[in-house]
């Protein structure tokens, strides 16, 4: 197996640790990022491994995708608009930032010829909101209610559709929340920035007992790393994990434990109530719970729960000095 891969998303939150650790690992990697939300600043401190190459481009209307795909045999795919909320107001832009752009990878992939892996970050989202908790791999029917749900279960039929057609091998992940250093988008991020503009009063979307899985972005790349290996040494078309963590936290917790962190524990919580039996924001899963049994057969299980891994981003964030951007 060459030790060429490509990332796609790779100056963004997950992308940008994904990449660290892989050069780690003694990758040679090429970043594709048209650094929409993706900042130079997450590879500061990998930009002198001259493994590493940063190619800016667009996967809506990539010019240098295919130059760049030549010798890897390996792409992992974690570009995307991962905003839940903006679906609500901008439908088409999951449409175009995700399946649009995910076809184009997979056209680019296709051209390379068969035999190439490409690992793909979904989420929680495509399940919807399912009868069965802990939610299973193997759980249907799919029923996604926001459009960057189903923008991402479209994704997963174009990439397995690819590999059962022109011998493309695909792992998927169903990601739960990932949280830490570098996010910037998300419930915590939100909290910190409300609190650094107002440290009395918070405001908090929904009703607050929206109940869902939160995991440590460095749980999160081990889980990717330790199943991308297993998926290496077998001749499986397609594999699906889930990744989250065992437990869940409500959004009340996770905004008490952020104005902890902040030194602000007595701030007054302000719910809007919300809609739709107290949701944040139309297509705002109320209760989500990846069961990772799947995952924990093959051996790995996470480190931090979903209230440790909240305190670490928390911590973290709320040390980093600029303030985030609102719309994202
Ligand atoms: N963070 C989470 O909690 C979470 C949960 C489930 C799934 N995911 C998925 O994981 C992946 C990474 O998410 P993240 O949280 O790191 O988001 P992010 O916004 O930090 O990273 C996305 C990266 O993709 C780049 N990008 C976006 N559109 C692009 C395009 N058209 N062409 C090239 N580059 C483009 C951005 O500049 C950014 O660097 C996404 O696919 C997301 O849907 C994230």
């Amino acid at each position: 197996m060459s030790k060429k891969a490509l990332i796609t998303g790779g100056a963004g939150f997950i992308g940008s640790h994904l990449t660290e650790r892989l050069l780690k690992e003694k990758y040679k990697i090429t970043i594709i990022d048209n650094f929409s939300s993706g900042k130079q600043e997450n590879l500061r401190h990998l930009l002198k491994n001259p493994r590493l190459e940063i190619v800016k481009d667009d996967l809506k209307e990539p010019i240098r995708l295919q130059k760049a795909l030549h010798g890897c045999k390996i792409v992992f795919h974690f570009a995307a608009n991962p905003e839940v909320r903006i679906g609500e107001t901008e439908p088409k832009t999951h449409f175009d930032e995700n399946l649009l752009a995910t076809f184009n990878l997979l056209e680019s992939i296709r051209k390379e010829g068969a035999g190439k892996i490409i690992v793909f970050a979904s989420t929680s989202t495509i399940y919807g909101e399912p009868e069965v908790m802990p939610t299973s791999e193997d759980y249907g029917p799919l029923i996604p209610i926001s459009t960057y749900g189903a923008s991402k279960l479209g994704c997963e039929a174009l990439i397995t559709s690819f590999a059962y057609t022109f011998g493309l091998r695909a792992l998927i992940f169903r990601l739960a929340n990932i949280v830490g250093p570098n996010s910037t988008h998300g419930v915590i991020i939100d909290f910190i920035n409300k609190i650094r503009k107002n440290p009395k009063t918070l405001e908090i979307l929904g009703d607050g007992t929206q109940t869902k899985s939160y995991l440590y972005i460095t749980d999160c790349i081990d889980a990717v790393i330790y199943a991308t290996k297993k998926f290496l040494r077998t001749k499986n078309t397609v594999e699906i994990y889930n990744v989250g963590s065992q437990d869940q936290i409500t959004v009340k917790d996770i905004a008490k434990i952020v104005a902890k962190e902040m030194r602000v524990p007595n701030i007054k919580l302000n719910y809007t109530g919300g809609i739709d039996g107290g949701r944040g924001w139309k297509g705002d899963v109320k209760i989500m719970n990846l069961s990772i049994e799947k995952l924990r057969r093959v051996g790995w299980t996470p480190k931090y729960n979903s209230v440790e891994a909240v305190k670490l981003a928390a911590k973290s964030l709320s040390s980093t000095t600029a303030l985030f951007n609102d719309s994202r």
